[in-house]
């Protein structure tokens, strides 16, 4: 109801709901007084089916008593929770504060839970049995849709499980990721390299820097072009975790494997998306789930407790 500019429909469902529940209450009143012809033996003198007649009885008392309770509680509901128009009640009850106070009510009862992980390292979160489930469960209900239940990823979502970081693979730099998300942007490079062929000998060149099948010809004629790559994945191919510019050495593909993707890639660019998590989840709840992301890479040393 908000949505609207002027009070006119407010008022206009308002009105419609209490004159409706007046209407009822007048609707009852008239038919109990109004006075209907009766015989002596007080039926009306309609007969059907041969002997079927219509007596005029009042409406049974409890009846009408219900009726009427009924009105009154339409009414008292009516005061006290939103219903007429823009009026908000006077409980003041939103189906959002509802929603927050169930939330908040939530992360309370958990909370002493967490507190117990926030004290701790991630590194050590990583090597408690607990820990690790408590981050099990969250990956579970927050990440495997993009990263695989098993962390693995796919195409365009990265492997968690490996020790190769588009971002970086520390606790703290996996806090920053998963806190306020990430964007990798490589723009379309097709332009800058120079022809088709051009493009084609450079990501022979990429293929190379892998160790890949590659031809080594176009490889050599492709390496000078590699100049335009470097201020984002380094002279050497090794990428910058500054930008999440991947390493293009390591025979790790986020977005596939061979020339046709490479080309693809330099030819189309890419924008993808890692979401904040920050008004998902709490940040005890974001420190146990980075441990966990942490320990799917690093043996976490046991910890003596
Ligand atoms: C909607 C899909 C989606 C969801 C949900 C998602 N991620 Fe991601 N995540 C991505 C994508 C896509 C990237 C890669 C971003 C890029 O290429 O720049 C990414 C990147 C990451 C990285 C950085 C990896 C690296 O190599 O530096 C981490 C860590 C990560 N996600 C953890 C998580 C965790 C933990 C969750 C659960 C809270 C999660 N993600 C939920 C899509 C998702
Ligand atoms: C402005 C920075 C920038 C430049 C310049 C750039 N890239 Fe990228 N490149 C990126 C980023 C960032 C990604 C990762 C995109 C993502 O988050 O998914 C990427 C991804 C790639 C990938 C995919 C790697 C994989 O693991 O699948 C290839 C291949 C690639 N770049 C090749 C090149 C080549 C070849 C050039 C030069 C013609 C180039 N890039 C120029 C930033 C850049």
């Amino acid at each position: 109801m908000s949505d609207f500019t002027s009070n006119f429909w407010s008022v206009y469902v308002a009105a419609i709901t209490l004159i409706g529940i007046v209407a009822c209450l007048l609707l009852l009143w008239f038919s109990g007084k109004a006075k209907a012809n009766t015989a002596g033996d007080n039926t009306t003198g309609h007969v059907w089916d041969g002997d079927l007649r219509e007596m005029n009885n009042p409406l049974p008392r409890w009846w009408v008593g219900l009726f009427i309770i009924t009105v009154v509680f339409a009414l008292v509901y009516l005061a006290l929770y939103p219903g007429l128009g823009t009026y908000p009640g006077l409980l003041g009850w939103t189906s959002r504060g509802q929603y927050q106070t169930e939330v908040s009510k939530g992360n309370a009862e958990v909370a002493p839970l967490y507190a117990r992980y926030s004290s701790m390292k991630p590194e050590d979160v990583a090597a408690d049995a607990q820990g690790m489930a408590i981050g099990e469960r969250l990956f579970m209900n927050n990440c495997a849709q993009c990263h695989g239940s098993d962390a693995r990823g796919g195409n365009g979502f990265p492997n968690l499980t490996d020790s190769d970081w588009l971002y970086g693979g520390t606790p703290d730099k996996i806090i920053e990721t998963i806190t306020h998300g990430r964007i990798g942007n490589m723009p379309p490079m097709a332009a800058a390299v120079g022809s088709a062929d051009d493009v084609k000998n450079v990501a022979q060149y990429v293929l190379s820097l892998s160790g890949s099948p590659h031809d080594s010809l176009r490889a050599a004629l492709g390496k000078p072009k590699f100049a335009v790559c470097a201020a984002c994945h380094g002279a050497d191919g090794k990428g910058n975790q500054a930008i999440g510019a991947p390493n293009l050495t390591d025979d790790i593909w986020l977005h596939g494997y061979g020339e046709k993707a490479i080309v693809a890639m330099i030819n189309n660019g890419m924008t993808n998306q890692m979401p904040a998590q920050e008004n998902r989840l709490t940040e005890p709840q974001i420190h146990v789930l980075a441990s966990y992301v942490w320990g799917l890479s690093n043996k976490p040393s046991p910890v003596s407790r």
